[in-house]
């Protein structure tokens, strides 16, 4: 889903050096002096004492971890200002807050109290540190930990912040997206309302089209220009044809590869790491360059399709296409196809690293991820990923049966209409959004469509690119927002 690679980790190195962060734990709010502020946008980084086992009082006893999240007070009224509290999802909690502009934009507006929390087990949130991946230590990585770990730390931070009278929205993008929409659902005493931007919610409990999401991909290209679609196909076409002949050495020059392939299983791989440039580029399709998962020209799918149309050597332009995500950097002396793609349980991509292993293994236990392409409703050349896959993959990386069906059981699957007070905002160019809800359920469960907006476009911060859409959507989104604030405030003081 979301994926959190390399390149980012090296942006991040820059806003949070080990010493800048050391500094902010060992410091009371009023010593963090403005130079420490600004560079960390207006966050303070601190860690929270965190159960390691919600569900079981033996397998661990009173253990803890160490939970990691940012804080910043600059725009609350205090003790009486909303919470925002961001629901992280699975990588470094600093790039979530940092591409989630919208957050803070909306918390000047309300005064509200801003947390970041990141999830177990991602960035440096880490329960057992370096061995956090082995099994059993893995274990404890479930969805239902996770929104455990928010609820307790969203209840004992109002205490120690002296805010218990103050309403909490959740916010989450993506896989966070989902995460606010359950905190809604489980604890609707502790979160008065949810923000789920680009949250797929039926399609990870089993209840979508494993054709749907590289169709949708396709969609965003031939939207481009219908011959942007026949140029990718027909360049997979050609790179089957020289994989029948076994041209092993023609793979390898054309595609720039590091090392030349030998077998069927490496052709797969380059196969994999070529979609999965298309996928980053539907996904982050923004009107204006970004830096988040690697970085991105403005207008990544047009600039792909330019590419791919630039003249008739197909294979050269696919490998241009894919060097826009991969060569960024314009620095890659060859494309190294088992190092800058790692196949997982889901076929949108791991990303990379500690944070690639924990996503996999949620992959691999409640979320649902089975999408495949065929080639006939997609570009892309046939990659079956079926749920029996799945558990053949699973069952080897981490000794798990994936439970396809507990998801759905858990949080309602689209059963969801005696729920309330939950925004679904979705743009139409992200191939997630029809794995999500799109349409209105009640006047409280909201469907809002972003026209020509990609992943989680209404969370990140204003711009000048930004299109009539996403304008009007966060508008609609603040507007509820206040609504549900005023109400949840309303309940408190008639009850006191
Ligand atoms: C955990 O429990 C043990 C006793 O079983 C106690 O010695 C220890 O101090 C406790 N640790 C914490 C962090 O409370
Ligand atoms: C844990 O792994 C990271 C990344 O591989 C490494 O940078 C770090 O030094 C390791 N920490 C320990 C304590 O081994
Ligand atoms: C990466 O981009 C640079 C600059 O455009 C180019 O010279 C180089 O060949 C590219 N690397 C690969 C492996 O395609
Ligand atoms: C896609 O399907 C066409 C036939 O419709 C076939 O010619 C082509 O080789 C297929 N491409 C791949 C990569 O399998």
């Amino acid at each position: 889903m979301r994926r959190i690679s390399a390149f980012v980790t090296v942006t991040l190195a820059v806003f949070c050096a080990e010493k800048v962060c050391q500094q902010a734990l060992a410091c009371a709010p009023s010593f963090i002096n403005s130079d420490f502020r600004s560079r960390n946008h207006g966050y303070m980084e601190k860690y929270f004492t965190q159960t390691l086992d919600h569900f079981n009082f033996n397998s661990m006893g009173n253990g803890t971890f160490k939970q990691r999240y940012l804080i910043t007070d600059k725009y609350w009224k205090k003790s009486y200002g909303p919470i925002f509290f961001y629901t992280g999802n699975e990588g470094d909690i600093w790039e979530f807050a940092l591409n989630s502009g919208f957050i803070t934009e909306l918390a000047a507006q309300q005064q509200a109290l801003v947390i970041f929390a990141e999830h177990r087990y991602y960035g440096r949130s880490l329960p057992f540190g370096n061995d956090s991946f082995s099994i059993p230590q893995i274990s404890l990585l479930t969805v239902e930990q996770a929104l455990a770990d928010y609820s307790v730390m969203i209840t004992e931070l109002k205490q120690q912040l002296i805010a218990t009278d103050c309403p909490v929205i959740v916010f989450g993008g993506s896989y966070g997206g989902m995460l606010s929409v359950y905190m809604r659902l489980k604890y609707p005493s502790i979160v008065a309302g949810a923000l789920a931007a680009s949250a797929p919610i039926l399609s990870t409990a089993g209840l979508g089209d494993s054709s749907q999401f590289f169709r949708d991909v396709t969609a965003d290209f031939e939207s481009i220009n219908p011959k942007c679609r026949s140029a990718v196909m027909a360049a997979f076409h050609q790179l089957k044809e020289l994989a029948v002949l076994q041209d092993y050495s023609r793979i390898q020059s054309v595609f720039a590869l590091c090392q030349t392939p030998s077998s069927a299983q490496d052709v797969r791989q380059l196969n994999g790491l070529l979609r999965n440039a298309f996928t980053l580029m539907a996904m982050l399709d923004y009107p204006y360059s970004t830096q988040f998962m690697g970085s991105m020209p403005a207008n990544p799918v047009k600039v792909a399709c330019k590419t791919m149309l630039n003249g008739f050597n197909l294979l050269a332009n696919l490998r241009m296409t894919a060097g826009i995500v991969y060569n960024a950097t314009g620095q890659l002396k060859c494309f190294d196809q088992y190092s800058l793609y790692v196949e997982c349980a889901d076929p949108t991509g791991c990303g990379l690293g500690f944070n690639s292993m924990a996503w996999d293994y949620q992959a691999c236990t409640e979320i649902n991820l089975c999408y495949e392409s065929n080639n006939v409703t997609d570009m892309f050349p046939p990659m079956p990923f079926t749920e029996r896959d799945r558990e053949l993959y699973c069952s080897k990386r981490w000794a798990v049966i994936p439970r396809p069906d507990w998801l759905k059981i858990q949080f309602w699957g689209d059963e969801l209409s005696t729920a309330s007070n939950i925004i679904f905002s979705n743009g139409d160019l992200d191939p997630w959004a029809n794995g999500g809800v799109r349409k209105s359920l009640t006047s409280s469960l909201v469907a809002i469509n972003i026209h020509g907006g990609a992943h989680h476009l209404d969370l990140r911060g204003s711009n000048e690119a930004d299109p009539a859409s996403v304008i009007n959507a966060r508008r609609t989104e603040a507007d509820l927002i206040s609504h549900w604030v005023e109400k949840e405030r309303a309940a408190l003081t008639v009850l006191l």
